[in-house]
């Protein structure tokens, strides 16, 4: 990623003080071996902000923010990451090495930047174009004049028009052919065969056919949070479909991940302490033009738990506005799954249902900002949507719909982390379905068994057997013999459900306290590094870095992840929200996890052996060894 040598940002992560540089933009006091103070990136009245010496780590449990020193400059002054660097580097009278000749490694990451340059300069000299020719077109000027837009607003949101020409960007890019242009996404190349050639595929490929994606659209550029332009939306002016079309997935725009008008709305947003969620580029634009200016849209796709994050750590309420329709009900769904991982007592979702002639565009246009506003104020809290969905369309009043209700509720409520909310919400669940709580939550935590995002973390989260129904379980008899080993079978009914990542909540612990590695048995070492998930690179990656690191701290590993090109991967694991609990306290679910991976793959294997027959006297002795250490295990899993 950048060509400082890793060594180099090592030892100034060493040198810096995260205190010292934190402390200069918010104020800390001292609170035991930390520091605490008020989250600079989200609104919040009591500190939730700490920031630890000894790790040389900041992190937010409010919203989640967390890193380095060297994250924190970027995150909070928007530096780069060189020029963070840098500025450390100068603090602590470091010289920057000399960028000497490379590794291939480097050039390679030095290679991939220049890249992104270049895909960034491109869609930038389309984007000037296609705002010259809006300027050079009545038809699209008007079509914006009739939709209400003021051209301080088209200018503001770079609005333009791509011409009715099937290789107009030819005039802005001689060289038509430049895979570039297919990689960024703004050129369209099919083969002989007619298929479409996706950007990644572009390089070098033989192609049949080019042409602009967008033709006769109004353009709407998107930029990502640094105010860089990553890609295009297009709409028709006239009927016509598809009404828009959106820039494919390319290096640069990750549609997961990006939200329409988040560079525009970030102070906003940090003002109003809230975040306005919509689904059209022209809904933000006009909410905006209005002065409702914290509104961002999803990209034409359903809200993701990645969008949700990142919203969270502007501030601590989102809205999500949908239209009042049935398919509005569905994406409002959707965007609940999206959330419930993110939520804590200090942050707040709410479902917004415009009337269902409007949505946000036509509603702020017809009756303005504060009629606006005052639907948001009365936006449905998440607890209150999430029962009103668990019982849509069921007869709460028979036992039939009440125990549907359960199990749709099952899964909602097991993604959300251990909160007095989701107290709250499963009070309030018990009361609508006639349950008391605890035969509720037992009902839900029997049959779910899923722990989700919040695995770990939750301060009983080792004492699988304690939680309540667990050991009422009657076992459903379909696990042959181990079903007799009475203890066992929580665990064995939590295998049989795929959604269980152990893979997921072992990795997340060892990122969080990488001399956990030590106690890993050379078989699940193996099952760890050989997985087919990213689980499987940040264990390989984590390994070497423990080869050459004996004592990593957390800024140290999360530095060296970024630099790898790993952060991104490790951050969706959540393993900074672990760095609180000691690792002592985190050994036993660890151990469970691997053990729980180590026990699925012995009775994959097994099933193999079985399948091929054990004819040969290898493959008998190999399935008996597996019985003897499942057997082991078994034995291990009471302490757990
Ligand atoms: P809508 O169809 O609700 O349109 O799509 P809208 O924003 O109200 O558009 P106008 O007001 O008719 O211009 C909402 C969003 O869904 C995505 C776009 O991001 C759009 O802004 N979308 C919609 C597509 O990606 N493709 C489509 O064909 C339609
Ligand atoms: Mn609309």
């Amino acid at each position: 990623m950048s060509l400082i040598p890793q060594d180099f940002i090592q030892e100034l992560l060493g040198r810096v003080d995260i205190v010292e540089v934190v402390g200069r933009s918010v104020q800390l006091k001292k609170a035991g071996t930390n520091y605490k103070g008020l989250c600079p990136f989200h609104s919040e009245k009591s500190a939730s902000f700490t920031v630890s010496p000894s790790k040389q780590f900041y992190h937010c449990f409010g919203c989640g923010a967390h890193g380095s020193a060297i994250g924190f400059l970027m995150e909070h002054s928007g530096m780069s990451f060189p020029d963070a660097v840098h500025e450390l580097a100068r603090d602590a009278g470091m010289e920057l090495p000399r960028q000497e000749a490379d590794e291939g490694e480097q050039r390679r990451a030095a290679e991939q930047r220049s890249h992104k340059a270049r895909l960034r300069e491109v869609l930038q000299q389309a984007e000037a174009f296609y705002r010259e020719r809006l300027r050079a077109s009545t038809r699209a000027i008007d079509y914006l004049k009739g939709r209400g837009l003021s051209g301080r607003s088209a200018a503001r949101y770079g609005l333009g028009y791509a011409p009715d020409d099937w290789q107009g960007l030819a005039k802005v890019f001689p060289n038509y052919e430049a895979d570039l242009l297919l990689q960024s996404g703004l050129v369209v190349a099919r083969d002989a065969q007619g298929q479409t050639l996706e950007p990644a595929q572009a390089a070098g490929a033989t192609v049949a056919r080019r042409y602009d994606r967008l033709r006769d659209r109004i353009t709407f550029p998107i930029r990502n949070s640094q105010g860089e332009i990553i890609g295009f939306g297009g709409r028709v002016l006239d009927r016509g479909e598809p009404k828009y079309i959106n820039s494919p997935e390319t290096e640069l725009f990750h549609k997961g991940e990006e939200l329409y008008g988040l560079f525009e709305a970030r102070q906003a947003i940090q003002r109003h302490g809230q975040v306005l969620v919509v689904e059209g580029y022209l809904d933000v634009i006009a909410l905006a033009q209005h002065g409702v200016e914290h509104a961002v849209a999803t990209l034409g796709t359903a809200c993701t738990p990645e969008h949700v994050r990142k919203l969270f750590r502007y501030c601590a309420q989102i809205v999500f506005s949908f239209d009042g329709d049935a398919a509005g009900r569905r994406a409002a769904a959707r965007a609940m799954q999206a959330a419930l991982p993110g939520l804590s007592d200090e942050r707040s979702v709410k479902f917004l249902f415009l009337p269902a002639e409007h949505d946000p565009d036509s509603f702020v246009r017809a009756l303005g900002a504060d009629a606006f506003e005052r639907e948001i104020a009365r936006a449905r809290p998440l607890s209150v949507f999430l029962l009103d969905h668990v019982g849509e369309g069921l007869a709460l009043d028979t036992a039939e719909g009440r125990a549907q209700a359960i199990a749709r509720s099952r899964e909602l409520l097991a993604s959300i982390p251990e909160s007095a909310l989701k107290g709250q919400i499963l009070h309030d669940l018990a009361q609508r379905l006639r349950t008391p709580a605890d035969e509720l939550r037992a009902a839900l935590a029997l049959q779910g068994g899923r722990r989700g995002a919040a695995s770990g973390t939750s301060s009983t989260g080792t004492a699988e057997g304690s939680r309540p129904g667990i050991g009422r379980s009657g076992g459903d008899g379909t696990q042959g013999s181990f079903a007799r080993a009475k203890p066992a079978e929580p665990r064995m009914q939590r295998l049989s459900r795929p959604k269980v990542d152990h893979a997921h909540t072992a990795m997340r612990i060892l990122l969080a306290h990488p001399a956990l590695w030590r106690d890993i048995s050379a078989a699940q070492h193996d099952l760890l590094v050989a997985h087919p998930s990213s689980v499987g690179e940040l264990a390989r990656w984590l390994e070497s870095y423990l080869d050459e690191h004996a004592e990593p701290t957390p800024s140290s590993v999360w530095e060296a992840l970024r630099a790898e090109g790993l952060l991104e991967s490790a951050e969706a694991l959540a393993p900074a929200e672990l760095l609180e609990r000691d690792a002592s306290e985190l050994q036993p679910d660890l151990r469970g996890a691997l053990e729980s991976i180590e026990m699925a793959w012995i009775k994959q294997r097994q099933q193999a052996l079985a399948a091929e027959g054990l004819a040969d006297p290898a493959s008998r002795l190999e399935y008996q060894g597996l019985s003897l250490r499942l057997r082991e295990l078994m034995r291990s899993l009471p302490r757990l």
